[in-house]
């Protein structure tokens, strides 16, 4: 799935040694299906050369706006008006300086202030410079502009620091931009999530879970982000990276347990939308042993098993109407192995919520791919199968109708 298909973006390049990383960032835009024309300063053809740039993107270089290529000489029109988007990696903090004056004495600048297109920075500098007042006013002025800023990072900085001022990585700004091309269609709504499976401990080393990757409700936390929510993930155990991090629109709770999972869930404050995503067990061992349960011959241990909290129903018990609709809009999710649009059906009214998301299997866990049943008060319809988080943005779209 490209999800940049169709999308024109002016890539600006300005003097910083972070200049090496916009190659890397072309290349990704461009695996997304974006086009990229690369426009550079004088001072970003010191840490990377046109003819790199040229041959990532197949497209010829900007560098001067006495270019006389362009037949009317007007490259800063003509690029601008051509662009979904402008984002300029690596910004450094003269670039910014200039831009927040209005200033255009070269190629980039004219062309930025001659936009009609949205501009995203991606800020690289020294963490002093970035500290010095002087920036800090840029910034200002810049968002007053309405100029989306994307980082900086803080970390290690080439200059041997660390603090402040690390451009973001190429996938970060990557997923930034694609995530501020979708709807927004739960902009500042908040979204709760359950992710991933449980883990129900027998004794210090051993335990019972299941195989849930966790990839679907990390699916729907990016799209949710994407969509203009702030989200609060309760993560099981799983090995995957928190989506968007960098956009400061999500916050999460690792839990290991059932317990654990409803404790974080129920106390993490108000939602307009609930997704119980995580496969939760059903039971757990009810006294797990302090010490290894030592293997004595062919004996085997019995297990007593205690039931654990429904954290769905929990949830659904605090739904309130609010204008007329349910608040939090709470989304189940049901895997079966056998009749799984007759059991989803009842696990939706047994629960009392509104929509409950059958997976259609067998490959379901752990798989990039899935396909679904959505069940809501109207019937039943198929999503057919794709990539999760393609998934994950066409139920975000449903459910937003739904508030
Ligand atoms: O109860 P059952 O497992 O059949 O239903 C599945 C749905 O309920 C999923 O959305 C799952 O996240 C949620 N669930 C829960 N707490 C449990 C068991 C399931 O939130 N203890």
């Amino acid at each position: 799935m490209q999800s940049l298909l169709n999308k024109k973006i002016v890539l600006g390049i300005s003097g910083g040694i972070a200049a090496y990383k916009s190659a890397e960032l072309a290349r990704l835009l461009m695996q997304e299906g974006a086009s990229v024309q690369v426009v550079m300063t004088q001072a970003a053809q010191q840490f990377v050369t046109p003819v790199t740039m040229q041959a990532l993107t197949g497209n010829l270089v900007f560098t001067s706006q006495w270019d006389s290529s362009i037949s009317n000489n007007m490259a800063h029109i003509e690029l601008s008006r051509s662009a979904d988007v402008i984002l300029i990696a690596p910004a450094s903090a003269d670039l910014m300086a200039k831009l927040s004056l209005g200033l255009a004495d070269d190629l980039l600048t004219t062309l930025c202030l001659a936009r009609d297109c949205p501009l995203l920075l991606a800020p690289a500098m020294n963490k002093q410079m970035w500290e010095h007042s002087a920036t800090q006013r840029s910034v200002e002025r810049l968002i007053q502009d309405d100029v989306t800023l994307l980082g900086p990072a803080s970390g290690a900085q080439a200059c041997g620091e660390i603090g402040m001022g690390r451009m973001l990585e190429p996938i970060e700004i990557t997923e930034l931009i694609i995530a501020f091309f979708q709807k927004k269609s739960l902009a500042g709504k908040r979204v709760l999530i359950t992710a991933g499976p449980t883990f129900e401990e027998i004794d210090p080393v051993r335990g019972i879970t299941n195989r849930s990757s966790g990839k679907m409700g990390f699916a729907i936390a990016r799209a949710a982000i994407e969509a203009g929510a702030q989200v609060h993930l309760v993560a099981g155990p799983c090995n995957l990276a928190t989506p968007l991090e960098v956009s400061g629109k999500i916050t999460r709770t690792n839990v290991i347990s059932a317990k654990e999972m409803h404790a974080a869930t129920m106390s993490s404050g108000a939602c307009d939308v609930f997704f119980a995503v995580a496969a939760v067990a059903d039971w757990g061992v009810a006294k797990p042993a302090k010490d290894k349960i030592k293997r004595q011959g062919k004996q085997v241990p019995k297990l007593e098993f205690i039931a654990n909290p429904d954290i769905l129903l929990d949830m659904a018990k605090t739904v309130k109407a609010k204008a007329g609709k349910p608040y939090p809009y709470c989304v189940g999710f049901a895997a079966e192995s056998t009749d799984l649009a007759k059991h989803a059906a009842e696990k939706r009214k047994r629960k009392g919520i509104p929509m409950i998301i059958g997976n259609i299997g067998p490959d379901t866990f752990g798989s990039d791919l899935n396909q679904l049943l959505v069940i809501d008060e109207s019937g039943s319809k198929k999503i057919t199968k794709s990539e999760k988080l393609q998934l994950a943005r066409q139920l975000i779209e449903l459910v937003a109708k739904k508030l």
